[in-house]
């Protein structure tokens, strides 16, 4: 078993999203006895909720369930997920900051580097703008979980 932790900054926008898209893939391509998600927040301040509400509106149009509930990341992830894949560079630089040693640094990754179409350096937040943040997000990762798909199979080969 594979496992994978997405991570942004609220765990209530892009993570959540992440690990939706990523979900579908999984089932598209009967891997789901092989390949596990979840997904965390570098802050811990909207913890317990659903995702965000405008995040789910534009989900849901492309066939996508948003049912995780927001959660911070914390020490043991290092420890239980083979991939951390941070949504931005401030949460990569987070997560690199709670990394204890060379073998956690190493799990982490951001998930732009997985993009084979867009050319993109960020998942940008869309938390304080509008509808087209949104949708810009499922556009960036609906590229990069392909890509990073890929990469997990020949990891794994
Ligand atoms: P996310 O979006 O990191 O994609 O979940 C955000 C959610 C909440 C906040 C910022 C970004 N916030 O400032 O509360």
């Amino acid at each position: 078993m594979k496992k994978i932790l997405f991570v942004c900054l609220g765990n209530i926008c892009r993570s959540p999203s992440a690990e939706a898209v990523m979900n579908y893939l999984i089932e598209e391509n009967d891997l789901t006895e092989i390949i596990e998600c979840d997904s965390a927040g570098t802050y811990g301040y909207h913890a317990g909720e659903m995702a965000d509400r405008r995040m789910q509106k534009h989900a849901i149009k492309r066939g996508y369930d948003l049912t995780s509930i927001s959660r911070a990341v914390i020490e043991s992830d290092f420890d239980d997920f083979d991939y951390i894949v941070a949504m931005d560079n401030s949460n990569y630089s987070n997560l690199i900051a709670m990394a204890q040693n060379n073998i956690e640094e190493n799990k982490i990754f951001k998930m732009t580097d997985f993009c084979q179409n867009m050319n993109v350096d960020e998942v940008p937040d869309p938390y304080y703008g509008g509808e087209q943040g949104f949708e810009n997000v499922l556009d960036i990762l609906e590229d990069a979980t392909q890509g990073f798909l890929n990469k997990i199979i020949k990891d794994m080969n």
